[in-house]
C-alpha cells in the first residue's frame, strides 16, 4: 500500500478526508496529545518538515494546510505568504513524489466565471494571490503534481469555527435573522464529496490542473436558503445583501465558480447535486 501524508488534516476538509486505498499520515498544527490520530506538523518550520518527511517517506502528499480566512489573509499578508506559499515550498524542498495541492477559484477575478482550467488567472485579494503563488511553486518544483481547484467547501456538524453551513443552521434554529450576500456565485462543494474526488484523482494517477465543484452554480443567499429548506428552517429569516454593503477587508471575486468538464471527460468524475449533498449531510448529522 502506498503512503499518503496529509497536511492540514484537522481542518474542515482534512477531518472528512478518507483515503481507504492508502496508509494515511494525518498532520496538522495540533499540539501532541490533543488528537491521537494527528501528527504535529507546522509546515512553516522547514526543519520539522524535513525530519517528518525523512522519517515517514510518503509516496504522495495531499497538501490542505493553509491560512484560509480570507479577511485574515488581507490583514496579515506576511503570515498568509508564510503559511500558504513558503509552507508549500518547504514541503516541495524535501519531497519528490506525487504532490497534490488543493487550490481555489479565488485565483480568478470573478468578472466572468464560472471558470475552466485554462482560463486566465487574476487574483484580487491576498488569499487568492497566495494560492496562485503556491500553484506556481508546485509547477516549478515538482515533477509529478495535481492542482485541484475547488470552491466554497462546506460541511455540517464538524464543529469548525469557520463553517458557513453550520453557522446558517445554528442561527436559523435559534430564530435569528441573518444577512447573506446574493452577488457571490460559486458551486459549493461538500467535504465528503470532495474527499471522494481526491481519492479518485489519486487512484487514476492524475496529473495537471483540475477543477471540481458541485453541479449547481448558486449565489451564497440561494445556498443558505437551500440549507434552510432541507433542514426545515425558516428561510424568511435570511435577508439578501450585497458584498459592497458587507464592506469586508478583502475584495471578493463575485462571478466565480468552476467548470468541471475536464475532470468529467478525463475520469468520468461527475459533480454531485448540492441539494442532494445537503440532504445526505443532514442524514449523517441526525444518525
Ligand atoms: N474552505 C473553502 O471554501 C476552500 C475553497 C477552496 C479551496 N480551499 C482550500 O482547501 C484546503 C482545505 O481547506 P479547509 O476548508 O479544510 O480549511 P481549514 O479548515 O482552515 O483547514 C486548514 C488547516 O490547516 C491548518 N494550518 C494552518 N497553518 C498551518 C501550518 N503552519 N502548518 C500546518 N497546518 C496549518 C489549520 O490549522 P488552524 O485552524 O489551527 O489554523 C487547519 O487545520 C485549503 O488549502 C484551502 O485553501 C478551501
Amino acid at each position: 500500500m502506498k503512503k499518503v501524508l496529509v497536511t492540514g488534516a484537522a481542518g474542515q476538509l482534512g477531518a472528512t478526508l478518507e483515503l481507504n486505498e492508502y496508509i494515511t499520515i494525518k498532520t496538522d498544527l495540533f499540539q501532541p496529545g490533543t488528537n491521537e490520530n494527528i501528527t504535529m506538523l507546522d509546515i512553516t518550520d522547514e526543519d520539522q518538515v524535513k525530519i517528518l518527511l525523512d522519517n515517514e517517506k510518503p509516496d504522495i502528499i495531499v497538501h490542505l494546510a493553509a491560512m484560509t480566512n480570507v479577511d485574515g489573509c488581507e490583514l496579515n499578508p506576511d503570515q498568509a505568504q508564510l503559511i500558504n506559499v513558503q509552507g508549500t515550498v518547504n514541503l516541495l524542498n524535501h519531497f519528490d513524489g506525487k504532490f497534490m495541492l488543493i487550490s481555489s477559484d479565488y485565483v480568478f477575478d470573478g468578472k466572468d466565471g464560472p471558470y475552466r482550467e485554462e482560463d486566465e488567472v487574476h487574483p484580487i485579494n491576498v488569499y487568492g494571490q497566495t494560492k496562485l503563488d503556491a500553484e506556481e511553486k508546485v509547477r516549478e518544483c515538482s515533477n509529478d503534481w495535481i492542482i485541484l481547484r475547488t470552491n466554497v467547501v462546506w460541511n455540517i456538524g464538524g464543529n469548525f469555527k469557520a463553517s458557513f453551513a453550520d453557522w446558517v443552521v445554528e442561527e436559523l434554529k435559534n430564530n435569528r435573522k441573518i444577512q447573506i450576500v446574493d452577488d457571490q456565485w460559486n458551486n459549493p462543494t461538500w467535504t465528503v464529496d470532495l474527499s471522494r474526488v481526491i481519492g479518485q484523482l489519486l487512484h487514476f494517477d492524475a496529473s495537471g490542473v483540475y477543477h471540481y465543484g458541485s453541479a449547481n452554480i448558486l449565489n451564497r443567499y440561494k445556498f443558505a436558503s437551500l440549507i434552510a429548506n432541507v433542514y426545515e428552517l425558516n428561510d424568511s429569516l435570511i435577508e439578501p445583501i450585497t458584498t459592497k454593503e458587507l464592506n469586508q477587508p478583502a475584495k471578493r471575486p463575485l462571478k466565480c465558480g468552476l467548470i468541471t468538464d475536464k475532470i468529467k471527460r478525463d475520469f468520468n468524475i461527475l459533480s454531485s447535486k448540492t441539494h442532494m449533498d445537503i440532504k445526505e449531510a443532514k442524514m449523517r448529522t441526525i444518525q
